[in-house]
């Protein structure tokens, strides 16, 4: 199973990642996660990484690219994998379509749709570094103008589960597991 969520900053891809990979016996690879081990690490890629994903910016292609081909390459990927906010341009979208191996596709990407009241709300209590009201503001921005549009190439591909993303933790993984056996 390969999957894929989209949804701006607070949507609840994080939460629902964490379920679904496990119900789905997949591993969880997000990318904001994997900057974030590397900038605490301060690994090289972290120190590349940091200003851009504390201001809330998109981290380059090259980085990220490198960062998510070096993933999937591990061997937990062999049986699908759940990727949590890669990719975020069409630019990545196509990266990946080369990244992924001979034969596979992805079955299915979760468009969780959330509120802009909503997302303030979530992100104004949560307190991660990039959670500064002018920040979230940004990545805000950053979704609608280059990851939104991303979506609808999904769409046209048949794949793409729009997910009401306000509700109950429980109520929201129905949805999605739901989603994704309808498209089997
Ligand atoms: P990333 O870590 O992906 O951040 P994001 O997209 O802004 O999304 P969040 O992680 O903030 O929200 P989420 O949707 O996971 O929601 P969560 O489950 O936590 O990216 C961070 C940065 O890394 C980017 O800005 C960029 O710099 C860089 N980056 C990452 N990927 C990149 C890429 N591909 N290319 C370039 N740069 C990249 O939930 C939010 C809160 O809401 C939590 O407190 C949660 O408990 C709560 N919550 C969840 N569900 C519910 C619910 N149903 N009801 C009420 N509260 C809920
Ligand atoms: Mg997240």
């Amino acid at each position: 199973m390969r999957l894929l969520i989209f949804g701006p900053p607070g949507a609840g891809k994080g939460t629902q990642s964490l379920i679904i990979a496990k119900h789905y016996n997949i591993p969880h690879i997000s990318t904001g996660d994997l900057f974030r081990e590397h900038i605490r690490n301060d690994s090289p890629l972290g120190i590349e990484a940091k200003r851009y994903s504390e201001a809330g910016e998109l981290v380059p292609d090259t980085v990220t690219n490198e960062m998510v081909r070096t993933r999937l390459l591990e061997p937990d990927t062999e049986h699908g994998f759940l990727l949590d906010g890669f990719p975020r341009t069409p630019k990545q979208a196509e990266a990946l379509e080369i990244m992924m191996p001979d034969g596979t596709s992805i079955h299915a990407v979760l468009n969780m749709l959330v509120p802009e009241e909503e997302l303030l709300k979530r992100l104004s209590t949560r307190g991660r570094q990039d959670d500064e009201l002018e920040t979230i503001r940004r990545r805000l921005r950053i979704y609608h103008d280059k990851t939104e549009p991303l979506a609808e190439y999904y769409r046209d591909r048949g794949i793409l589960l729009d997910i009401h993303g306000v509700g109950t933790i429980e109520s929201i993984t129905k949805q999605i597991i739901d989603g994704i056996e309808s498209l089997r």
